[in-house]
């Protein structure tokens, strides 16, 4: 047998296979969700939600409605079954096809089956592939029974909770494209289990049958269901088609490997864990082997992305993820960092469809190594803890659930590795106690917020009750001090905080900003007489408690200690990209006109982003109008002044404030001293902001407006750079153009030219290739198909021909040509590498099978094919013994 292909080539096929179809191709998405329904993309069809509802199909100015990728997917619903079962994964990649309102389910089932089973693509054994339907989907039954010859018995019905994407979407949203939908398995044969294709329509949980691809009829949008309950589903503009194909499951089927973590790109990472931590992998057992594997491959793919572990948001999902991959690693009895030591493998697995992880790879791996330097340090501080507690028990004691939970919460401790160690004392854990404090948590944290910010408290809002809000003093000042008035872990007070141990502080007076107004929070450094910590992240309470997320070094600190705090230099490139976000808008307005609202807005040490209401991408000229007048502001170098006032004198001055927003008796007012002018009209800008500005808009620096998206109907993203992210940015665009040009042997000013001239050379090349094999076939069949050998084979009139030097669609309109010109009933065409066969349609009236006659014809070939009774082809190594397979065949 031959060797199988590799997920990488299965990936390629698979794009190929659509671009032949007529789709084009497009780059994967980032992780990062393209609209805020999300934190990350979890299917391939969500960068596409826009043109599935009617907005034009028109791709970096290339007008499509067929496309086709291969979409990193992070899911993290049930991110902890990952590992422990055989095929979950966090990180997966989608195979995908969409169609806009172009073709629908007919063209969708058939070119998945041919992909799935003609032997140039998958070679799948078709009398393996089982499918689902929706219940009344009347259409995709005919095409799967009558058009492609799917057996009845091998289609099962469901409801909209297993054939309608998004799972019962009419009912439980949510809104926007949704359809039913018919789901492709594999079966993967008795060796993984017992049961039976009808017996799934109970079980609906198989190892043996496996599902691999999902086709989605996306042709209803789903709004808010009546006040009874009743679903809404309205049609929308057109039919489109979402097909997603689970690589890492196809790659599996076509390696004929156990598990997904056998497969090519994870067992070398497997093997890799194995080797660092000494301990073999044996199997399904070896829970702590493919976590560590699978969650170093997500964690490296999302920090390429950009993501980088922190206490909200994205971030938090990160860390929560890391601490995952950590634990286990803690667990196969690794003690120094580790994880980190995968990336390489991670890179080189995935590196050439990812050039972001080779990009980024030096950044990946010291975020994750750090990550894990401080959480080998937290549990540490959870031994001590533990040991401490356990100190106070006597054998045959119970540790209670609570304990557990915090030591978990706090410590990041496993449940796991807390019995381990209880066990050595001859104490059991409530496990019970632990499991219901746990699920507590979880619901406080779910329903908590979708910012994640109540996680920081362990659930409990309780322990900060009675503090008075915290004194900022960092608008002008990035060093204060003061007094620490509260410790609080896992929803407790605490009185002290030893070295190792993370928690969060509260001080009367604080540097720190606290996250909002799209504003990141501040990081920096705490100090005390005999002691120092990390502020990771700040936060506030609704009552203006700020919040430091801290982890002690050195030393302890106590309540009532007094500590300096030092705002972390990012502050200053922070508060540039905020005056920037002021300029942009203000920007924008001018530009587009005064229907632009803010929307949204993020504000880092690396870039900022701004969503807005505006109907249409921005054109380049709206784009360079837009970073033209920020650029004037900067070189005007105007004061940036803030004030605090009534929000009646803010609004009779005119800030500018966002709908729908809250705002006090008090506001402040955060206003750029001068005006530029656009259209001969003065713009100036002044908004209501509690955020950190730049005293001067010279400042900023530099400001580059990187290129818009739509992240939702209306909704448009921006992100742009200032101060040294900008220059950066633009020096690292012009070595790339550099390098390009110099592979190409012209300037960055010729390169337009010359990729033009060479994509014209290769149009033509192509062109002249086929119609060269076209003549080649020609010649060797000769008029009227005078070449080939005509017999009489079981009542039919077979012609045979082989052809050197003819593959793939040559192969197959030499075959048409020649059924049209002999006037056989049956015709084989053997190139050296393919087989074609097709029949007349009286010929299959009389029982001829084109399918069947291959199959026996490509055994005898040294392949395997298949396919409908009029029409098969077939991958083979000898045609003339193929060929010769033809007197035996009837
Ligand atoms: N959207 C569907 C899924 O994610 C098919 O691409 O399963």
């Amino acid at each position: 047998m031959s060797t199988p292909l590799s997920t990488a080539q299965i990936r390629e096929k698979y794009l190929q296979f659509f671009e032949s179809k007529g789709h084009l191709r497009l780059p994967s998405h980032s992780t990062v969700a393209p609209d805020p329904t999300t934190l990350f993309t979890v299917a391939g069809m969500q960068p596409f939600k826009e043109q599935f509802m009617g907005a034009p199909a028109v791709f970096d100015g290339v007008a499509s409605k067929r496309v086709t990728t291969a979409q990193k997917c992070l899911r993290i619903g049930d991110i902890e079954n990952v590992g422990r079962t055989l095929r979950h994964c966090s990180l997966l990649e989608m195979l995908g096809n969409f169609s806009f309102g172009d073709y629908f389910k007919r063209e969708a089932l058939t070119w998945a089956w041919e992909f799935l089973t003609s032997p140039e693509w998958m070679g799948l054994d078709a009398s393996k592939l089982h499918a689902t339907i929706y219940q009344d989907d009347e259409e995709a039954f005919a095409i799967w029974t009558q058009e492609i010859g799917l057996p009845p018995e091998r289609i099962l019905r469901f409801g909209a909770d297993e054939n309608f994407w998004p799972a019962d979407a009419p009912k439980e949203g949510p809104n926007g494209p949704c359809g039913p939908c018919s789901e492709i398995f594999y079966d993967r044969g008795p060796q993984y289990g017992h049961d039976t294709w009808a017996a799934y329509a109970e079980t609906r949980e198989s190892a043996r049958f496996l599902e691999i691809w999902n086709c989605v009829f996306p042709q209803y949008d789903r709004q808010e269901p009546l006040a009874d309950g009743t679903p809404v589903l309205k049609d929308l503009p057109f039919k489109n088609i979402d097909t997603g194909m689970g690589l890492e499951r196809i790659a599996t089927v076509v390696q004929d490997v156990y598990d997904f973590y056998s497969n090519d790109v994870f067992a070398p990472i497997i093997a890799r864990v194995a080797e660092l931590s000494g301990q073999p992998y044996e199997g399904p057992q070896n829970v702590s082997h493919r976590v560590v594997a699978e969650h170093t491959r997500s964690v490296s793919m999302v920090i390429a992305d950009g993501s980088v572990p922190s206490n909200t948001g994205r971030g938090y999902v990160v860390r929560k993820i890391l601490r995952r991959a950590s634990r286990h690693a803690y667990l196969l009895g690794l003690r120094e960092p580790s994880l980190y030591k995968l990336v390489p493998l991670v890179v080189e697995r995935m590196g050439d469809a990812y050039p972001e992880l080779r990009e980024h790879q030096a950044k990946i791996e010291a975020t994750i190594r750090s990550e894990e330097e401080r959480f080998l340090k937290t549990l540490e501080g959870g031994i001590q803890r533990l040991g401490g507690l356990l100190s106070g028990l006597q054998k045959g004691d119970v540790l209670s659930g609570d304990h557990a939970f915090v030591l978990y919460d706090t410590y990041g401790f496993p449940v796991d590795l807390t019995k381990e160690i209880a066990e050595e004392y001859g104490v059991t854990v409530d496990e019970a106690g632990y499991a219901e404090s746990l699920e507590n948590a979880q619901n406080i944290a779910r329903a908590g917020s979708k910012y994640g910010k109540s996680e920081l408290f362990g659930g409990s809002q309780e322990a900060l009750d009675g503090l008075s809000p915290t004194e900022f003093v960092g608008y002008d000042d990035l060093q204060a001090e003061g007094q620490v008035l509260a410790l609080v872990g896992a929803g407790e007070r605490l009185d002290h905080l030893p070295a190792g141990s993370e928690a969060t502080v509260i001080l009367s007076r604080t540097p720190f900003y606290a996250e909002g107004g799209g504003e990141v929070g501040d990081t920096g450094r705490l100090e005390w007489e005999g002691g120092a910590g990390v502020v990771r992240d700040t936060r506030k309470t609704p009552q203006g408690v700020f919040l430091h997320d801290v982890l002690v070094e050195e030393g302890e600190l106590r309540e009532g200690t007094t500590v300096r705090g030092v705002v972390a230099g990012e502050r200053q490139a922070i508060q540039r990209h905020h005056t920037a976000t002021h300029l942009l808008h203000a920007a924008l307005r001018a530009v587009l006109g005064s229907g632009v609202a803010q929307k949204g807005s993020l504000v880092a040490a690396d870039r900022l982003r701004f969503d807005f209401s505006h109907g249409a991408a921005l054109s380049a000229d709206e784009l360079a109008a837009v970073e033209t007048l920020v650029s004037r502001w900067i070189s005007a170098n105007f004061a940036v002044s803030w004030q605090e006032m009534p929000i009646a004198q803010a609004r009779a001055a005119g800030a500018t404030a966002l709908f729908g927003e809250k705002y006090g008796e008090t506001v402040r007012v955060v206003s750029v001293e001068g005006d530029v002018a656009y259209a001969g009209q003065p713009v100036s800008s002044k908004e209501l902001c509690g955020g950190a500005h730049v005293r001067r808009t010279g400042d900023i620096g530099a400001f580059v407006l990187l290129s818009d998206e739509n992240v939702a109907a209306g909704v448009r993203r921006v992100e742009a750079l200032a101060g040294e992210a900008a220059t950066a940015w633009v020096r690292e665009r012009l070595n790339a153009a550099a390098k390009v040009a110099g592979l190409l042997n012209t300037s960055p000013e010729g390169l337009e030219g010359r990729v033009t001239g060479l994509q014209t050379q290769l149009k033509a090349a192509e062109k002249e290739v086929a119609a060269v094999r076209r003549q080649l076939a020609e010649a060797q069949m000769g008029g009227g198909g005078a070449a080939a050998q005509t017999r009489e084979r079981g009542g039919f009139q077979v012609a045979a021909l082989k052809l050197a030097g003819i593959e793939g669609n040559e192969l197959r309109a030499a075959a048409d040509k020649l059924l049209d010109q002999s006037g056989a009933d049956l015709v084989v065409v053997a190139g050296e590498k393919g087989l074609v066969v097709k029949a007349t349609k009286a010929a299959v009236g009389r029982g001829a099978h084109a399918g069947q006659l291959i199959g026996k014809l490509a055994a005898a070939g040294g392949g395997k094919g298949g396919g409908r009774p009029d029409m098969a082809q077939a991958g083979i190594t000898d045609a003339d013994a193929a060929l010769a397979a033809l007197d035996g065949a009837f």
